[in-house]
């Protein structure tokens, strides 16, 4: 197998980011850091380290998490916030996050620690639909609300048509929903800033047909497997 392969499906990295450990030197196979992508492991015989550490075929591991706002998407921070990793801790095994949410959005974030599952599901070309329930500064308008759902113009393109409802509106906001098919960085924020209705406060409630259902803020639970099953059948679908 290949050694990036080998790295992925052992939980370390994605494939991409297990070749980029490759080749900073940080992988050696039988004593010897390896520095060449091509390089093929006996998964039977060979002894694999990543920073020193034994990499084994491990148990795949799928989260659930109900985060909170003011935690970091990611595995560490060199700023020293606090990230998701926190939240996990009492997990064995190096899991990352399956996308990112920004820090001050709560709600919905896979964790896993299957570097080809997480690769399926933030990949945009399979178009995993997201929901999102978003307070917005001012009561928004159809015209808003019809440029949403049609599309709004980034700076790094159109974005693909969503649905937008308003769930309820207030004085001086709008909590609405949004759903959207793609993952780009703080898409919904953006859109809405666009249309004009600056968001205040996001919260991710579905992926796919997951749903946060009465889990607390800050608390997980492992996916079942006919729901893992489902997700590879929603990202391999045409
Ligand atoms: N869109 C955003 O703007 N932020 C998120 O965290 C997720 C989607």
């Amino acid at each position: 197998m290949r050694l990036s392969k080998y790295l992925a499906d052992a939980g370390i990295a994605s494939r991409r980011k297990s070749e980029k450990l490759i080749s900073d030197g940080r992988v050696q196979v039988n004593g010897m850091v390896v520095l060449e992508q091509g390089c093929i492991v006996n998964t039977e015989k060979d002894i694999v380290l990543c920073d020193g550490i034994r990499v084994s075929g491990q148990e795949k591991i799928y989260l659930l998490l109900n985060k909170p706002a003011g935690y970091l998407s990611s595995v560490n921070d060199p700023q020293g916030r606090p990230t998701v990793m926190e939240l996990v801790k009492d997990i064995k095994g190096r899991l990352y996050p399956v996308g990112r949410l920004d820090m001050d959005t709560e709600g919905l974030l896979i964790m896993s620690n299957d570097g080809e599952f997480t690769n399926l599901m933030i990949h945009p070309r399979y178009h995993i639909s997201k929901k999102y329930q978003t307070l917005v500064a001012g009561r928004i308008n159809t015209a808003a609300l019809q440029n949403l759902a049609q599309g709004v113009g980034l700076e790094d393109g159109l974005t693909a048509p969503a649905s937008v409802v308003i769930l309820e509106q207030r004085q001086k906001s709008t909590l609405i929903e949004i759903e959207i098919h793609e993952g780009r960085k703080r898409q919904v924020k953006r859109m809405c800033a666009a249309v004009g209705f600056p968001v205040i406060s996001l919260k991710r409630t579905h992926f796919g047909f997951l749903t946060l259902g009465n889990l607390g803020i800050g608390q997980y639970r492992h996916l079942h497997p006919q729901e893992i099953e489902g997700l590879y059948t929603l990202a391999t679908r045409d």
